[in-house]
């Protein structure tokens, strides 16, 4: 059986310090990104419950949604548009406190107050895709799920080409 175990605690360092290793061995037998970008999001979701958690594949000059938990969402996003469309571009993770005060932002979900962006790489360090968060709390997300993420994106890269 395929289960995930985390203590009962909200403290988000405790929850990735348990999560990254379940992952990386729940995904280490995988080769089909798709399918560990499905298990990733299902993951992310049973562990901290946000709002919309998913990847966007890049697909020469678009982004094209991929696995992801939550509402409907967007299914292209241009090169340098929106906070994932930024972040590729940029190809840097973004922390987004406030989505009304980033231009651009597309609002797929009017419930979405704040957002991270983490470009995933592939062998060859270019941007393969990204992971795409959403939290129905403002200011929910800081440099703590910044290098976490980062972290679980890596496990993705071998996969990435
Ligand atoms: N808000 C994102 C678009 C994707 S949805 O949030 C799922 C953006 O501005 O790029």
């Amino acid at each position: 059986m395929e289960t995930i175990s985390l203590p009962k605690t909200n403290d988000r360092v405790a929850l990735y310090a348990a999560l990254t290793p379940q992952l990386r061995e729940l995904l280490g037998e995988e080769r089909d990104p798709i399918a560990a970008m499905a298990n990733m999001a299902a993951a992310l979701h049973q562990t901290f419950g946000w709002h919309w958690i998913g990847f966007y594949r890049v697909m020469g000059a678009e982004l094209v949604l991929g696995p992801f938990q939550g509402p409907v969402a967007c299914a292209r996003i241009a090169h340098g548009r929106g906070v994932c469309g930024t972040a590729w571009a940029e190809e840097r993770t973004l922390i987004v406190p406030d989505v009304d005060k980033f231009p651009g932002h597309i609002a797929c979900s009017a419930l979405s107050r704040s957002e991270i962006v983490v470009p995933c790489l592939d062998s060859d360090g270019r941007v393969a895709a990204v992971l795409d968060i959403d939290s129905e709390r403002p200011d929910d997300f800081s440099v703590i799920d910044a290098h976490a993420l980062e972290h679980l994106c890596e496990i993705l890269q071998p996969l990435l080409g």
